[in-house]
């Protein structure tokens, strides 16, 4: 297999393209996925302290034989810490059993809560003080990220949104790279396929490339200029997962992708996203 990706972030640190998501995985189950995720090739973890398996990532990481440097580890401060981020970060350090994190998160804006450019700020110095090399937001719409800017002079490295060929938020992203925020692809796989792997067009490609429909929406991520973090407990599907090295979409492949966006959300949408029924 080829090289897998690796994205320079705004800051100047780097960020493998593809890494292992974790939502919905317990502190068992992720152990045994990241083994098989750092076996395959994967060197990025994503996880969030809502997860609830910040434990079992930091005991898997505790278990081999990879040299911390070598390993990006993403957690993410949830909504009812934006006053105390300092605090949250070291309960989850604690937890990963790591002195710092690679990049940190701010989960969602909550607009109505109007705490997040204070949480922000709480972040920047989080960042100078060394314990988050990166920092960055989840699921913020332009108008949050100016509020961020406008008020701090310090631009996100990520903005981490929801994002698959049904969603494929082409403003967003377009917005995020004029202001050299990259693109971090959640839910990539539209949570699973449904209405995606079973398209005639991702179809067609996958026998066309000799893939498999998730490797196709992977690629297509990746070709894209996004960063994705595919979530599967599966071993068999996480070495598939990664198997993606080794081919690139063709042009008109990609332009023809871009029919699938039907605008469809699986998660809330940010503008209203009170923070309280999914996580
Ligand atoms: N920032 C945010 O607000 C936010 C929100 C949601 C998610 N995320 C992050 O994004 C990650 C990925 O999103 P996600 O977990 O919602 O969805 P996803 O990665 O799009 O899809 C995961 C689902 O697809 C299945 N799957 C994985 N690989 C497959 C394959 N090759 N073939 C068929 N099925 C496959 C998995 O099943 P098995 O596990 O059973 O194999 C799982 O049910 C999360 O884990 C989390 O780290 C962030």
């Amino acid at each position: 297999m080829d090289q897998q990706t690796i994205i320079k972030l705004v800051d100047g640190n780097l960020m493998p393209q593809l890494g292992l998501g974790v939502w919905q995985t317990s502190n068992e189950q992720v152990v045994k996925a990241i083994h098989t995720a750092l076996e395959v090739g994967y060197r990025s973890i994503d996880t969030a302290a809502i997860y609830h398996n910040e434990s079992g990532v930091g005991k898997a990481l505790k278990e081999i034989d990879i040299p911390r440097e070598e390993i990006f580890v993403t957690t993410k401060l949830w909504n009812d810490r934006h006053q105390d981020a300092k605090a949250a970060l070291e309960e989850s350090l604690d937890k990963l059993q790591l002195d710092y994190i690679d990049l940190y998160l701010l989960h969602w804006p909550v607009p109505h809560q109007d705490q997040y450019v204070e949480a922000w700020k709480q972040l920047i110095e989080l960042k100078e003080s060394g314990l988050a090399r990166s920092i960055g937001v989840c699921n913020f719409h332009i108008e949050h990220l100016q509020k961020l800017m406008s008020e701090t002079s310090v631009v996100p490295a990520i903005n981490q949104i929801e994002l698959h060929p049904l969603m494929q938020q082409r403003q967003l992203h377009s917005w995020n790279a004029t202001h050299h925020i990259t693109t971090e692809s959640w839910s990539p796989l539209s949570h699973g396929g449904k209405g995606v792997f079973d398209n005639p067009l991702v179809q067609h490609l996958a026998t066309k490339y000799e893939k498999t429909p998730a490797q196709i929406v992977i690629r297509w991520h990746l070709d894209c200029g996004m960063i994705a973090i595919p979530k599967s407990v599966t071993p068999s599907r996480i070495k598939e997962n990664f198997d993606v090295f080794d081919f690139r979409l063709e042009k008109e492949d990609l332009t023809a992708m871009a029919e699938l966006d039907i605008g469809k959300r699986i998660g809330p949408n940010p503008d209203t996203y009170t923070g309280d029924h999914i996580k």
